[in-house]
C-alpha cells in the first residue's frame, strides 16, 4: 500500500495527492535537520522538514537553498522559498481551519482539496472560497536559518501590513 511506503531519504519529489501524507510518514520517521533538497531537475521542490531547534513556539530552520515548498507537518509550517524570498505560511485553509492545503509543485501553487481552492506559492489567494491568503507567520533571518514565531500567526485581511513584511530575503 501506498501509503506506508518508506520515506524517501534525502531527495524526492513527493507525488502531489499524498505529499502532505508522506511528509508527515517522514516527520514520523525521524528524518530531520536540514532541509532536504528535492530532485533539482524541478524547478520547484517540495520535501518535508522539522526545524533545527524549537525554543517555544519559535521554530528555526535552515533557510532553503533552491525554490520551492518545504512542509513541516508536525508544526503546520510551510516554508516557502520564491525566488530570493522566504515565507513562513501556515498550511492550513483559511477558509475552514480544519483543512490542511496540498502542495501542487507542477502548477507551482497550494490546492485546498475540501472547496477547491488556490493560492500562489507566497500564499497570496488565486480563487475560490477564502476571503483572504493563506495566513503567514513572522519571520527573521539569522545568518544562515530563519527563525518562525508560530505565535505570531498573521491573517491578511486583519493584519495587512505586518502580513505584507512577513517574509525575508536570503540572497
Ligand atoms: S476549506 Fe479550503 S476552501 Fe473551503
Amino acid at each position: 500500500m501506498s501509503d506506508t511506503k518508506a520515506p524517501c531519504a534525502g531527495s524526492c519529489p513527493i507525488d502531489r495527492a499524498r505529499f502532505l501524507r508522506s511528509a508527515a510518514v517522514a516527520a514520523l520517521a525521524g528524518i530531520g535537520g536540514a532541509a532536504l533538497l528535492a530532485d533539482p531537475a524541478f524547478a520547484q521542490s517540495v520535501d518535508s522538514v522539522v526545524p533545527t531547534r524549537s525554543q517555544g513556539k519559535v521554530l528555526t530552520y535552515a533557510v532553503p537553498a533552491k525554490e520551492g515548498a518545504l512542509i513541516d507537518a508536525g508544526n503546520g509550517v510551510v516554508v516557502a522559498r520564491v525566488k530570493n524570498t522566504v515565507y513562513a505560511l501556515s498550511i492550513t485553509c483559511p477558509h475552514r481551519a480544519v483543512t490542511t492545503l496540498e502542495w501542487m509543485p507542477d502548477a507551482r501553487e497550494f490546492h485546498c482539496p475540501k472547496h477547491d481552492a488556490h493560492f500562489q506559492s507566497d500564499g497570496e489567494l488565486i480563487d475560490g472560497r477564502p476571503d483572504r491568503a493563506m495566513d503567514r507567520y513572522a519571520v527573521r533571518r539569522s545568518g544562515k536559518t530563519i527563525m518562525v514565531d508560530t505565535a505570531a500567526i498573521l491573517q491578511q485581511d486583519t493584519e495587512q501590513d505586518a502580513w505584507s513584511r512577513a517574509a525575508v530575503t536570503v540572497a
